[in-house]
């Protein structure tokens, strides 16, 4: 299937729903007892199946998801893909950035990402020197486009003022849940600067599918989805938000496809925005506020 795309006012475009890469592999360290086969199969299904958008990062199972992937897309043509790392925050000086993204190349078996990303800003090394390196590597054409992630306004404005290109992307943590985005102002500031919010967790770990609020399974019956799918296209329905999800099954694969290709009614999404159950302001993980 042909993932629906969004395109930025700068010429850039991304699918509404990328493939995540967490917990393939391991999660902070590698997984001794990672089925190999099994993981590489799973991303090369999700390709197959039309997700051509791949997000990882250096962090992920200390650099081992990166070779999963680098294995799994080892048959696919490089220029219909797009591939999303991101450096941690404590490679975050100018000639570690270097280092990182090539290692990242390396296990990735390719010669450029298209976007990269700073993973979450690191307050004990100027975002300056950051931004100089993040430049510089765009300029040598060993990154495409470059992206944050877990920025707050604050800290993207900042980031801007050095860079001189655009920031294409911001990954955070946004879904009917974690409404941080919308209250921190992100949202508005990514629309009106012409950025993605790339939510991250859209089914805050299939927990949204599981438990659903009634609110849920009225939109469910309403429009003949699954709550996964009501859940994912509250997000890519609104302007600038696409979303990534991890789906190493099959089933959850085929379920998270059917999120896209249709909308909800604006008057539906505002519903959902105002009367889903538990919200919470900030992100369990790090508050952007
Ligand atoms: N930038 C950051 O700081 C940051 C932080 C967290 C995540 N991320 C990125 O965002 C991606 C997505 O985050 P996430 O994986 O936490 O999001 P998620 O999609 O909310 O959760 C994925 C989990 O839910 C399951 N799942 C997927 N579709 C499902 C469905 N239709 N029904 C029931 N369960 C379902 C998956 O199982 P199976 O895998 O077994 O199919 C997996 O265990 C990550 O992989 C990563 O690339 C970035």
């Amino acid at each position: 299937m042909k993932i629906p795309r969004k395109e930025l006012l700068n010429g850039f475009t991304l699918p509404v729903l990328s493939m995540g890469t967490w917990m393939i592999g391991g999660g902070a360290t590698r997984d001794p007892e990672c089925d190999e086969d099994l993981a590489v199969e799973s991303i090369r299904s999700g390709i197959h199946a039309g997700i051509t958008c791949i997000d990882t990062a250096e962090m992920y199972a200390d650099g081992f998801t990166e070779q999963l992937i680098g294995r799994a897309i080892k048959n696919f043509s490089r220029h219909e893909l797009q591939l999303i790392s991101k450096v941690s925050p404590k490679n975050l000086r100018y000639s570690d950035v270097f280092q990182s993204v090539e290692l990242s190349l390396e296990r990735l078996q390719i010669d450029y990402l298209d976007v990269y990303l700073i993973h979450k800003p690191n307050p004990n090394i100027p975002i300056k020197e950051t931004m100089r390196a993040m430049r510089d590597l765009r300029e040598q054409g060993l990154i495409r486009e470059i992206g944050v992630s877990n920025f707050s306004v604050a800290t993207l404005l900042e980031a801007q003022q050095h860079l001189g290109f655009p920031i294409v992307l911001d990954q955070v943590h946004y879904n009917l849940v974690f409404r941080e985005p919308e209250i921190s102002g992100l949202l508005d500031y990514c629309r009106e600067n012409d950025i993605f919010v790339m939510a991250w967790r859209p089914l805050e770990k299939g927990v949204l599918a599981a438990d659903s609020p009634d609110i849920i399974k009225i939109f469910s019956d309403k429009y003949n989805r699954t709550p996964a799918q009501i859940v994912i296209n509250w997000l890519i329905s609104q302007d600038n938000v696409v979303t990534l999800s991890t789906m190493r099954s099959e089933r959850n694969l085929r379920e998270n496809l059917g999120a896209v290709g249709w909308s909800l009614e604006a008057a539906d999404i505002e519903e959902l925005r105002v009367a889903f159950p538990n919200q919470e302001k900030v992100s369990n993980r790090e508050p952007l506020l």
